[in-house]
């Protein structure tokens, strides 16, 4: 095995988990000295080592989450995973040590667990760095005002057509999801992404197992995303909050969860409403039965569907919704553009009180529109 300097093939960077932190991993940002592209680095936490010197659960899912990204390639959905391999710095943050960078090649990661988690190293992901700012559990927080945000009903939708269609084709594949929390979601407006493989499952073929899986994938995604995204709550009830993250916690998470609470969404498409419900009464037992649903659903809502098509009027309504959902986003991001201009000015030494008093008057009255920002 090729063993370097990790400085020599990457330059860390700072921790960028800490509002969403994970079981197994911490992740910094970090850049490729190959490329230098930023990637996003996620190594395994150091007190999942174990003292016997055999890995533990934790260091297996490693292997086995960049086994399932390597599976799932052909989506546009999951992140890209650029190498992994091991590294031998100690510490938590890891500064200096070796590294042995395999690239995409799981069979080498697989063969060289047992050797170097005996050496005290532990695995390393490179993957795609997603930024924050899409991480739907970062921008859906609760202000602290307790003010909920939710996605307008034309994006949600869209979210949650491609949501669907790539556990449509990772079910084809037996491959389960199963962590679903906004956690491990980013969406720009337009585009879905998914982090973390490391709870997902392979199943077995043909066995009565396989189903339960399935339809217990279908169960998490209607109970954990679809209806967080369109309350703005946590579906055991109230406020959005952190999920537990390890193994158990994870199988266990949404279990006792069976009827969904819309009190304080209550003019949400009632349609849309009962297709949640069904979901969380574990009476959708395939993805094309939730698809089917999301399909009724998204025709009331102007989609134009080859089993469904709309009429002229909707098709022309969400044409407009969505072009004015664009400009909105627009506008919040130059209202942040904005926000960063007055901030470099406000810091500048030798303002006197008048600008500094003026800049700060504007400041808090924006801060004020972003809290009460119409798209999270
Ligand atoms: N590709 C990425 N780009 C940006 N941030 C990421 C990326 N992957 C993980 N993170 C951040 O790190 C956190 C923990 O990562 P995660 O993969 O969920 O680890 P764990 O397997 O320990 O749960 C995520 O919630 C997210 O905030
Ligand atoms: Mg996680």
């Amino acid at each position: 095995m090729q063993e370097n300097p990790l400085h020599a093939r990457y330059q860390i960077g700072n921790y960028i988990d800490t509002y969403a932190l994970g079981h197994y991993a911490r992740v910094l940002d970090a850049e490729d000295q190959r490329d230098g592209r930023i990637v996003a680095f996620k190594v395994m936490r150091p007190e999942h080592l174990s003292g016997d010197g055999t890995p533990r659960w934790e260091a297996r899912a490693f292997v086995h989450e960049a086994d399932l990204l390597v599976r799932l390639a052909s989506s546009p959905v999951p992140v890209r995973l650029y190498d992994c391999g091991y590294l031998s710095a100690p510490d938590e943050r890891p500064d200096g040590g070796e590294i042995v960078s395999l690239d995409t090649n799981i069979a080498a990661f697989k063969e060289n667990l047992y050797p170097y988690i005996g050496r005290g190293w532990r695995p390393y992901l490179s993957l795609e760095y997603l930024p924050r700012h899409q991480n739907l559990f970062y921008v859906m927080k609760p202000t602290a005002n307790n003010h909920r945000r939710r996605l307008p009903s034309e994006e949600g939708i869209d979210l949650a057509m491609q949501f669907a269609e790539f556990l449509r084709m990772a079910h084809q594949q037996r491959i389960v999801y199963m962590d679903h929390k906004l956690e491990h979601v980013y969406w720009d407006g337009q585009t879905l992404r998914i982090i973390d493989f490391n709870s997902s499952k392979l199943a077995e073929t043909g066995t009565h197992t396989l189903d339960q899986f399935l339809a217990k994938d279908v169960h998490n995604l209607c109970v954990g995303i679809i209806y967080p995204i369109f309350t703005g709550q946590s579906p055991q009830k109230g406020a959005l909050m952190p999920q537990p993250a390890s193994q158990a916690e994870v199988e266990q998470r949404y279990a006792n969860v069976n009827a969904l609470d819309f009190s304080e969404e209550p003019d949400l498409s009632a349609s849309l409403q009962d297709l949640l419900q069904r979901g969380a009464r574990q009476e959708l037992n395939t993805i094309r039965d939730f698809m089917t649903g999301l399909e009724r659903v998204a025709t009331k809502h102007g989609w134009d569907l080859p089993a469904s098509p709309t009429i002229p009027a909707l098709r022309a309504a969400r044409d407009h919704m969505r072009f004015g959902l664009s400009q909105l986003r627009q506008g919040q991001e130059a209202l942040r553009e904005a926000r960063e201009s007055l901030l470099e000015a406000v810091i500048l030494d030798d303002i006197n009180e008048d600008m500094e008093t003026e800049l700060r008057r504007l400041l808090a009255q924006i801060n004020q529109a972003l809290n009460h920002r119409v798209i999270p």
